[in-house]
């Protein structure tokens, strides 16, 4: 197998009691705090998401996990041949629980945490909702990122950072999204240009339950937040989930059944005509 590139954490910018409500409450995050930042774990993990104060909302660094100390060396290597910036940072690789992290930013401006060796606790996660969140090798989940030139940001995440194109997806006419996967996962990165957004679109966690995934529904439908997309099943990556409106501005997604790929030999690149099999319409805080 190619070396394996997943989600490891998101920190971003938010009210820690906003985030609360929205983290635990719906999707049944647990939480835990590290002086002023609340940290959410999701499984045996310290933690998955950071909320950071901020003057503005948004994401912070997004977390992609490498599998080795060699692994990131490659990585570092190519993002410095690439003419880009890319520090080893001993002080932040503290700070986020890691043994060793390297932090640059994307040509789109995402600001990526290249790390390895996460902590794992003795103490078990304890989800208050009774979630099981789908993790291990394949990550935390995805991100959708806005990006003010795609080739360029094709061009990035997959020669630079070594992800691979899963399949594209036409959003609007002459307009694609492209998904791409670092072994396992479907897709950790997806990538959109729509004129005029930039940045963190969403990021998606799976749960084990359609159960789970119906209860939280439930919970958002009856107005705990902003519905962005209904409940639905896509088509590339037939996971059905719902997206709502994080107290950060970007959407949430929370769904079951995300697709695998076990055999990258065997895997076909294709382009689906459609982002949804049914459901998924655009809500009140919805904008795609
Ligand atoms: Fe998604």
């Amino acid at each position: 197998m190619k070396d394996l590139l997943s989600l490891g954490y998101l920190g971003l910018y938010g009210d820690a009691d906003e985030w609360r409500r929205f983290a635990v409450d719906i999707y049944g995050m647990q939480p835990v705090y590290d002086g002023e930042v609340l940290r959410l774990r999701a499984d045996e993990r310290a933690w998955r998401l950071a909320v950071e104060p901020g003057t503005s909302p948004g994401v912070a660094y997004v977390g992609i996990e490498v599998e080795s100390s060699q692994h990131l060396g490659d990585v570092m290597a190519r993002i410095k041949k690439a003419g880009l910036d890319v520090t080893e940072d001993k002080h932040l690789a503290l700070a986020r629980n890691v043994v060793r992290l390297a932090r640059t930013t994307a040509p789109d401006g995402t600001p990526i945490e290249l790390f390895t060796g996460a902590m794992v606790m003795s103490d078990p996660f304890l989800s208050p909702t009774g979630a099981k969140f789908v993790t291990g090798k394949a990550g935390l989940g995805h991100v959708l990122l806005l990006v003010p030139d795609l080739a360029a940001a094709l061009e990035y995440y997959t020669k630079v950072l070594g992800f691979r194109i899963s399949d594209a997806v036409r959003v609007a006419e002459g307009s694609d999204a492209y998904f791409l996967h670092g072994g396992l996962r479907h897709h950790v990165i997806a990538l959109a240009s729509i004129p005029g957004a930039n940045g963190l679109d969403h990021i998606f966690t799976e749960v084990d339950s359609i159960t789970t995934v119906g209860r939280a529904w439930e919970r958002v439908e009856a107005g705990a937040a902003p519905v962005v997309r209904t409940l639905g099943q896509h088509a590339n990556d037939p996971v059905t989930s719902f997206y709502a409106r994080s107290p950060s501005g970007f959407a949430f997604e929370y769904g079951v059944n995300a697709t695998v790929i076990d055999d990258e030999d065997t895997w076909i690149f294709k382009r689906y005509d459609s982002i949804y099999l049914w459901g998924g319409h655009i809500g009140p805080a919805g904008h795609l």
